[in-house]
C-alpha cells in the first residue's frame, strides 16, 4: 500500500487524544469515521473538536470554509463495523490498559479491511506486545500524537519487531500528509522517546513538592522560565492527563526499574479523580480550559 491509496482514517477512542487525531486527520483532507463505545463519549470528542476548529478560526489559523469541510469530513459513530469497514489505517486511542485494547483489536480484526494499516497511539506499552494481539503484525506500528494534537508539531512512528518496512513508510508518510514531522523510534522501548525523557521529568517534579523542598507554583514558574519549557512541569501534568503520566511510570517502573517508581503524589490525584485539565481540576483548577487558581 502508499499514501496515495489511503483516503479513509478510522479513530478509535474519542478522548482526550482521539478526538486531536480524528480532527488532524480531517484538517488534512481525509475522510474521518470517530467511534467511541457509547453516544455520549462520541459526542463528547466531537464537541472538543467543533471547539477546537472554531479556536483555530478565531486565532485566524484556519478558515470557515476549512474548518467547516473538516468538520464534514468526520462521522462520529458506535457500531465497530460502521467504524472501520471502509478504513484504509485504523488509529487506536482507546485507554492504555492491555486488556481493553486487546478487546478492540479483536472486534477490528473481524471488520477491517485486509490491507488497512493499524497503528497505536499508546503513550508507552510494548508494540509488539500489541501488534500480537492482531491478525497483521506486520501492518502494525506506533503513531504516537502529543497533547493537542492539533498544536503539537512531532509524531513518533515507533517500529515493533514485526512490522515491515512499508507500514513504517506509509505512516510517516501519513504523519506528513498531517503537517506533522515524524521521528522513528528503531527499538520499541518502554516510553519510546518522548515519554521516556518526560514522564521522569514529571515525576521528579511531584517529588520535590512530596518532600517539601517547592511548592507547585515554584517548581512550574523554574520549569516555566529557567528551562524554557512551554508550560510549568505541573501544568503540563494537567495537560497530558495526571492518570495518563501515572499509568506510563508505572508501567516504566514495572519494566525499567525503581528509578522510575511514581510518587504518590500522582497516586493520589488518580484515586481522587483530579486528573488535569479533562477533569476540570488536577493541580490547577480549569474554568472553560484556562488556568483560573494559583495553588
Ligand atoms: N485546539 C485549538 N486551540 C487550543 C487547543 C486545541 N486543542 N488547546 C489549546 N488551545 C488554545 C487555548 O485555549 C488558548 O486560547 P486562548 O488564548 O483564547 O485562551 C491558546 O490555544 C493558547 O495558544 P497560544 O499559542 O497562545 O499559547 P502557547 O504558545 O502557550 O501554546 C501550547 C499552547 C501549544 C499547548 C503550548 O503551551 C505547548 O506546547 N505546551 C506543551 C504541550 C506538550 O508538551 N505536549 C506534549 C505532552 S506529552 C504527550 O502528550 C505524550 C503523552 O503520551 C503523555
Amino acid at each position: 500500500m502508499e499514501l496515495a491509496d489511503v483516503t479513509t482514517i478510522s479513530v478509535l477512542g474519542a478522548g482526550n487524544m482521539g478526538h486531536g487525531i480524528a480532527e488532524v486527520s480531517a484538517l488534512a483532507g481525509y475522510d474521518v469515521t470517530l467511534r467511541d463505545i457509547n453516544e455520549e463519549l462520541v459526542q463528547k470528542g466531537y464537541e472538543q473538536i467543533e471547539w477546537s476548529l472554531d479556536k483555530l478560526v478565531e486565532k485566524d489559523q484556519l478558515s470557515d470554509e476549512e474548518a467547516d469541510a473538516a468538520r464534514e469530513r468526520i462521522t462520529p459513530v458506535v457500531d465497530m463495523e460502521d467504524a472501520v469497514a471502509e478504513a484504509d489505517v485504523i488509529i487506536e486511542a482507546v485507554p492504555e490498559v492491555m486488556d481493553i485494547k486487546r478487546d478492540v483489536y479483536s472486534e477490528v480484526d473481524e471488520y477491517a479491511p485486509d490491507h488497512a494499516i493499524f497503528a497505536t497511539n499508546t503513550s508507552s506499552l510494548s508494540i509488539t506486545e500489541l501488534s500480537e494481539a492482531t491478525d497483521r503484525p506486520e501492518r502494525f506500528c506506533g503513531m504516537h500524537f502529543f497533547n493537542p494534537p492539533v498544536r503539537m508539531q512531532l509524531v513518533e512512528v515507533i517500529a515493533g519487531d514485526h512490522t515491515s518496512e512499508e507500514t513504517l513508510a506509509v505512516v510517516e508518510e501519513l504523519a506528513e500528509s498531517m503537517d506533522k514531522t515524524p521521528v522513528r523510534v528503531h527499538k520499541d522501548s518502554p516510553g519510546f522517546i518522548v515519554n521516556r525523557v518526560l514522564i521522569p521529568l514529571l515525576n521528579e517534579a511531584a517529588w520535590l513538592v512530596e518532600e517539601g523542598t517547592a511548592t507547585i507554583g515554584e517548581v512550574d514558574a523554574t520549569t516555566k522560565f529557567d528551562m524554557g519549557l512551554p508550560m510549568g512541569a505541573f501544568e503540563l501534568a494537567d495537560q497530558v492527563g495526571i492518570d495518563v503520566s501515572y499509568h506510563v511510570l508505572d508501567y516504566m517502573h514495572e519494566t525499567l526499574g525503581d528509578a522510575y517508581r511514581p510518587c504518590p503524589l500522582l497516586a493520589e490525584k488518580v484515586e481522587t479523580e483530579q486528573v488535569g485539565k479533562k477533569a476540570g481540576e488536577g493541580f490547577y483548577k480549569y474554568d472553560n480550559g484556562g488556568v483560573d487558581i494559583q495553588p
